[in-house]
């Protein structure tokens, strides 16, 4: 097995049910049998723009959609980068509320940043001031399990996921034989280990929409690709008996534009502006830039930089629009700028190559993505309205029977996903 198998012996915890009858005994009331648990398997394909299947036969994505939901599209968090929008899959908050702002970690004193997966086991990037899904499951009497999951390599209050497999450092992330060994170990730790929630991630279409554009043959390809993994992983739910209790939901963190290589921006040329200004600089990052100018050189830098480009939107910290939930974080550097669909941001100089970008503006529709689910708690052939992707952890919480973190979501955004509960209550939250 390709990565690091850890296994995490954690205290054991009495399940609930356990709990309900002995407090039902001792308060004399009839003892009723707890509803089991259902479970849910969370999957993202990474970079899987929401109208990926229109160009692309995708039975077994099809079938589950005709099986279960399907919503039009999901709006990710902004900035649409891998890491924040998983996050926010993983804790309902917006970037500015869950403090991992960017792929890279940096430190704006020192100047030094690391890539995204260095960034993965960087304890105190992840762990500021919210909890993962995983750690308030296990909280609760739960186990939980992740497989490349952006943010389960970390701790968080100390804590981590009970079982993981982590990527090394070099890796292939298209290789279709480690996808289906891993959903075979998703299945182990279901029917073995008896884990009632698992994130499993993987990461296609995005390199292949970075490497080759999203409108090209071998995007398309990988599509089949990911839709070919779909099929494998409902056979093998079904193969292990786990089809009645398990809630299966795919989704992803953003889409993806073609990058546009004429007019470019880079900050480099613009007129009377000068690095040697700066103090800081996170630049060459798709269509994103964090920026600390030296001291007393803010309203220089600025007013040099706000209109020096049509598609490039420059903004003191304060000014940043509210409707992006980004910019109100203590890790937001005081100026700050983002660009049009399909424009980059280059620093110093050009190093940026890719046919494929995201981290644009989440309400550019190649910044969609997908939302899919099927299982026992959902209803079939259901065709659901767009939402935001921080509403998801909410339904998490409802599927798992666990009370939610503090977060910006809604559960009553996703509850008409849901199948009519009996009078007796809605599975899990019957106990
Ligand atoms: C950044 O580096 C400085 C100087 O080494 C250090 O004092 C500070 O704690 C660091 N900040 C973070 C967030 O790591
Ligand atoms: C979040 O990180 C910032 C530094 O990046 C730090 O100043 C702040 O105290 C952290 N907050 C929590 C709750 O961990
Ligand atoms: C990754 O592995 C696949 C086969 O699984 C191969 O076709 C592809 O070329 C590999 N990519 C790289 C960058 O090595
Ligand atoms: C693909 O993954 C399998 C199983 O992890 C491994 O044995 C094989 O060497 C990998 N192939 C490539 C091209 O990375
Ligand atoms: C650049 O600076 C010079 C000298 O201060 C000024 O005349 C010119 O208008 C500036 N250009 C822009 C685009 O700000
Ligand atoms: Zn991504």
């Amino acid at each position: 097995m390709s990565g690091l198998l850890q296994f995490k012996g954690k205290k054991m915890f009495a399940s609930l049910g356990f709990l309900f009858a002995i407090l039902s005994i001792a308060r004399c009331v009839p003892v009723q049998q707890a509803a089991s648990r259902d479970k849910v398997l969370l999957v993202s394909f990474d970079g899987f723009r929401w109208n990926y299947d229109q160009d692309v036969d995708t039975p077994n994505l099809d079938a589950m959609a005709a099986e279960g939901v399907k919503a039009r599209y999901m709006t990710p968090a902004f900035v649409t980068l891998t890491s924040p929008c998983h996050f926010t899959l993983l804790t309902g908050k917006y970037l500015e509320n869950h403090g991992v702002i960017h792929n890279m970690w940096f430190n704006t004193s020192t100047g030094v940043k690391m890539p995204y997966y260095v960034t993965q086991g960087i304890n105190s990037w992840w762990d500021n001031g919210s909890l993962p899904i995983w750690i308030t499951a296990q909280r609760q009497g739960l186990k939980t399990g992740s497989i490349y999951f952006p943010g389960g390599r970390a701790k968080y209050q100390g804590e981590e996921v009970n079982m993981k497999i982590v990527e090394p450092p070099i890796f292939n992330y298209s290789n279709e034989t480690n996808w289906r060994q891993n959903i075979d170990t998703v299945m182990e730790w279901f029917t073995v280990n008896n884990l009632d929630f698992i994130a499993l991630y993987f990461g296609e279409p995005d390199s292949t929409g970075h490497k080759y554009g999203p409108e090209s043959e071998q995007r398309k390809a990988m599509v089949s690709q990911v839709d070919r993994t779909i099929g494998y992983l409902r056979q093998r739910i079904r193969e292990s008996g786990l089809e009645p209790n398990l809630n299966l939901i795919i989704t992803s963190d953003h889409g993806m534009e073609t990058v546009i290589k004429t007019n470019e921006i880079h900050i480099q040329t613009v007129e009377n502006f000068t690095f040697s200004d700066i103090q800081f600089e996170l630049l060459d990052y798709g269509p994103n830039g964090l920026l600390i100018p030296k001291e007393g050189k803010l309203e220089h830098v600025y007013s040099v930089l706000k209109n020096a480009h049509p598609k490039l939107h420059v903004y003191k910290k304060e000014e940043f629009p509210k409707r992006f939930h980004y910019a109100n974080n203590p890790r937001i550097t005081p100026l700050l700028m983002y660009s049009d669909p399909g424009y980059v941001i280059h620093g110093r100089f050009k190093v940026q190559f890719n046919k494929g970008e995201h981290g644009f503006d989440n309400e550019a529709m190649n910044m969609k993505t997908i939302f899919r689910a099927v299982g026992p708690a959902f209803k079939q052939g259901l065709l659901a309205e767009p939402f935001e992707s921080v509403n998801v952890y909410a339904l998490l919480c409802e599927l798992l029977g666990i009370v939610p973190e503090p977060h910006d979501g809604s559960l009553e955004v996703l509850k008409p996903l849901l199948r009519e509960c009996p009078a007796d209550g809605c599975g899990n939250t019957d106990i």
